[in-house]
């Protein structure tokens, strides 16, 4: 079974396409992503706007990319399956109407998936299928989320989430501060390598004994690094970048790893997903290693360009969906920019 998936919900337009095979493999036949990113630098973030008129313009050549490279024509496609949220509402809109248009013109049937179960879905492409139950950290610009996922299109149970900013959100703020450019994530890891992490002990967000053990804080931790810069540049020293900017990730990292360990424990889980982004980070990668190995846990991380935003965990998402023996999405599919899992 071969279908094709529809990104739009952020600044990444992306077209992906899979065949799936009876036992739950997944094939990459294409996976095109056109960002925006570049429009939306001198903002420091996404805006919403120019992210919509961006999907409006790539679609098209993105869908052509993608069959092309897959040495496609759509009639060869079995299904068609969009993100119907979360994100941003005009982006998802757009992808939303070039999937029915696509699907109408084929004739082909539309499935509205989930983005944050989309996320998930993008290791099975790299690992093969998950086992019966997993636990999935989601870190994003705009998703920090523990999900206990008992069958991709069965039952997927947030049981955390950020209480404000999103981890890679805290890394775009941080880098703002320190005056790196956006998206923050990667100058910040760069950096990073060579600081010390013990340099400056930074708050780790929601640890303490009353706080709800799976979720995440990480505004107090950008205004604590605010903070400690103000202090320091008032003594007219130059900034220790690099140690900051390690103490910062090595913050991040713990708590992650700490919170994602410490519920796959908690729910007698042996497998853990990490995808967003920020799964791309060093840090978070080596800590996460470390912290399964010793927990006994097997620890699953797609390639870093599976991680981000991409057509193709839609298209995977919606095979296995596909697959379930779920009906498609009726004509009047809309974006929903909180869609629950
Ligand atoms: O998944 P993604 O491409 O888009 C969404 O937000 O959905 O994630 C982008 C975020 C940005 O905040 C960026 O700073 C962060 O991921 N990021 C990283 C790294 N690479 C990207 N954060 C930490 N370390 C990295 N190496
Ligand atoms: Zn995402």
């Amino acid at each position: 079974m071969i279908v094709l998936g529809i990104e739009t919900s952020c600044d990444e337009t992306g077209v992906g396409i899979v065949r799936r095979a009876a036992d739950g493999t997944l094939e990459l036949l294409a996976d095109e992503v056109a960002s925006s990113v570049e429009e939306h630098v001198r903002f420091g973030g996404v805006v919403p706007e120019i992210a919509s008129r961006a999907h409006l313009q790539a679609m098209a050549p993105t869908m052509r990319r993608a069959l092309d490279t897959a040495g496609l024509e759509l009639s060869a496609v079995d299904a068609i399956a969009v993100t119907a949220g979360p994100g941003l509402s005009g982006a998802l809109m757009v992808g939303i109407a070039a999937a029915k248009a696509y699907a109408t013109g084929s004739g082909k049937p539309l499935y509205g998936v989930n983005h944050l179960a989309g996320h998930v879905a993008a290791d099975t492409i790299e690992h093969g299928p998950l086992p019966p139950r997993c636990l999935a950290l989601l870190v994003s610009g705009g998703h920090s989320q523990l999900l206990l996922v008992e069958g991709l299109t069965e039952k997927i149970t947030e049981i955390g989430a950020t209480i404000d900013d999103a981890a890679g959100e805290a890394y775009d703020k941080v880098a703002r501060i320190l005056g790196l450019p956006y998206p923050g994530g990667p100058p910040i890891d760069k950096l990073a390598r060579q600081g010390n992490p013990r340099a400056i002990a930074f708050p780790r967000g929601l640890t303490g004994q009353r706080d709800a053990p799976f979720d995440f804080s990480f505004s107090g931790l950008k205004t604590a690094v605010a903070r400690w810069v103000e202090k320091h540049e008032a003594t007219g020293a130059e900034l220790p970048l690099a140690d900051i900017a390690a103490s910062f990730q090595e913050a991040v990292a713990d708590v992650l790893t700490a919170k994602a360990i410490r519920a796959a424990r908690e729910h007698g889980i042996d497998t853990m997903v990490i995808s967003g982004g920020v799964a791309a980070n060093s840090r978070l990668g080596e800590l996460a290693r470390e912290r399964c190995a010793e927990a006994g846990i097997t620890l699953r991380v797609p390639r870093p360009r599976l991680c981000t935003d991409n057509g193709a965990m839609i298209a995977a998402l919606g095979a296995h969906v596909v697959a379930s023996g779920a009906k498609p999405s009726p004509a009047t599919l809309a974006a929903d920019t909180s869609l629950p899992l």
